[in-house]
């Protein structure tokens, strides 16, 4: 068996940019939003369930999937919202199953925004980690990378667990306050113990 962290923490947080840094040392990256986006690419197993189920209005004139039309509704309709989850949440989970079995890295880390709150990933985890930085940094930076508007971004924090909760189910937390070279540092002091963890259970 393959031993396996999950990435969590807040949008914004930087979540992203530390899986980069385990990927720049060795690790498997297995990214649960990149594999979403790529199941909503035109002619996709997702995309094509979604139109299957919502309707061809939800089809971008130059073709594509209409994801602003489909945000706004799953934010104002919970059916919505649970219909489209339905769609995908098996479908990710599988192509990370699939990943999984190919990855020939040391170890594997899961990229999940949702880890504590969806559950569906904890039992494919080993290690829990948080990457975690104050609410004000947050929204900065969120602001910042996807040009949103600071209550934009606090409505999404509202449907993510909150901070603390996050932190008192973590195995490993880093702090991501200051610069991305004290980030890569925290990155680099525990990819050694996962390394070695990684080492002692693929012992027979
Ligand atoms: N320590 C840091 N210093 C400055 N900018 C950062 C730092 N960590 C992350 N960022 C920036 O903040 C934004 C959010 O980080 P990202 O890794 O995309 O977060 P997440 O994937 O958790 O949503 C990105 O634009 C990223 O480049
Ligand atoms: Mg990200």
């Amino acid at each position: 068996m393959l031993y396996c962290v999950g990435l969590t923490g807040g949008i914004g947080c930087g979540k992203s940019t530390v899986a980069q840094a385990f990927e720049a040392l060795g690790a498997a990256v297995i990214d649960t939003d990149a594999i979403a986006h790529a199941l909503t690419q035109s002619g996709a197993p997702g995309y094509l369930e979604i139109i299957r189920q919502f309707g061809s209005d939800f089809v971008l004139p130059q073709g594509g999937l209409d994801r602003a039309k489909l945000r706004a509704l799953i934010f104002s309709d919970a059916t919505a919202k649970t219909m489209l989850e339905s769609i995908l949440h098996p479908l990710i989970l599988a192509q990370v199953q699939t990943e999984l079995k190919h990855c020939d890295a040391p170890y594997a880390v899961i990229v999940v925004p949702l880890l504590f709150e969806t559950k569906s990933y904890l039992p494919l985890v080993q290690r829990k980690l948080v990457v975690d930085c104050d609410e004000s940094s947050q929204i900065a930076r969120t602001m910042a990378r996807s040009h949103l508007s600071e209550a934009e971004v606090r409505s999404i924090m509202v449907a993510q667990l909150p901070r603390q909760e996050r932190l008192q189910q973590a195995d490993d937390i880093i702090r991501n306050e200051s610069n991305l070279a004290s980030l890569r540092s925290s990155v680099a002091a525990l990819h050694e113990q996962y390394s070695a963890f990684a080492l002692t259970m693929a012992k027979p």
